[in-house]
């Protein structure tokens, strides 16, 4: 291979290699336009933490990749009936999201102040 060539086509995959991360970088701003857009405070209510009924979740603050699997599970059986979690009404409420969107909206979901119990490993130590 003429050594011009390798170094280029190095160069490539390290172009590649940096979009794709640049890629996966979630944007927290995005993330929180798509949750206004998508009306998630109409069930998950106030800053995604109050739901309007008991048996929805309560959002705010939970693991970005909890929410981000979450989310895509609720897609995979919109698309493969055989797997993922199966709920008509999310599975409707993220259908259009690409993978992108879903990341920047569990960054912004998880950065949300949370009124989930969080353990006080001080008082509370886990063995
Ligand atoms: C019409 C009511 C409704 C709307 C609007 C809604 N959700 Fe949900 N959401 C639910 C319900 C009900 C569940 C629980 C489903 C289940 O049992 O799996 C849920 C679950 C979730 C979960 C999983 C939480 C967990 O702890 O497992 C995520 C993440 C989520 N919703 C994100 C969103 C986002 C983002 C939007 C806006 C784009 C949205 N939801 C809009 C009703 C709604």
């Amino acid at each position: 291979m003429n050594p011009m060539f390798a170094r280029l086509s190095l160069l490539g995959i390290a172009v590649a290699f940096a979009s794709l991360n640049a890629a996966h970088a979630a944007n927290l701003q995005k993330g929180q336009a798509l949750v206004n857009q998508g009306g998630c405070i109409a069930c998950h209510g106030a800053g995604l933490a109050k739901p309007v009924s008991p048996d929805y979740p309560i959002l705010a603050g939970q693991p970005q990749s909890y929410l981000f699997h979450a989310m895509q599970q609720y897609q995979a059986k919109h698309q493969t009936p055989l797997y993922g979690r199966d709920n008509a009404i999310m599975a409707g409420m993220v259908a259009r999201f690409d993978t992108q969107d879903l990341h920047d909206i569990a960054a912004y979901v998880s950065s949300l102040k949370t009124p989930l119990y969080e353990p006080d490993m001080a008082r509370d130590p886990r063995p």
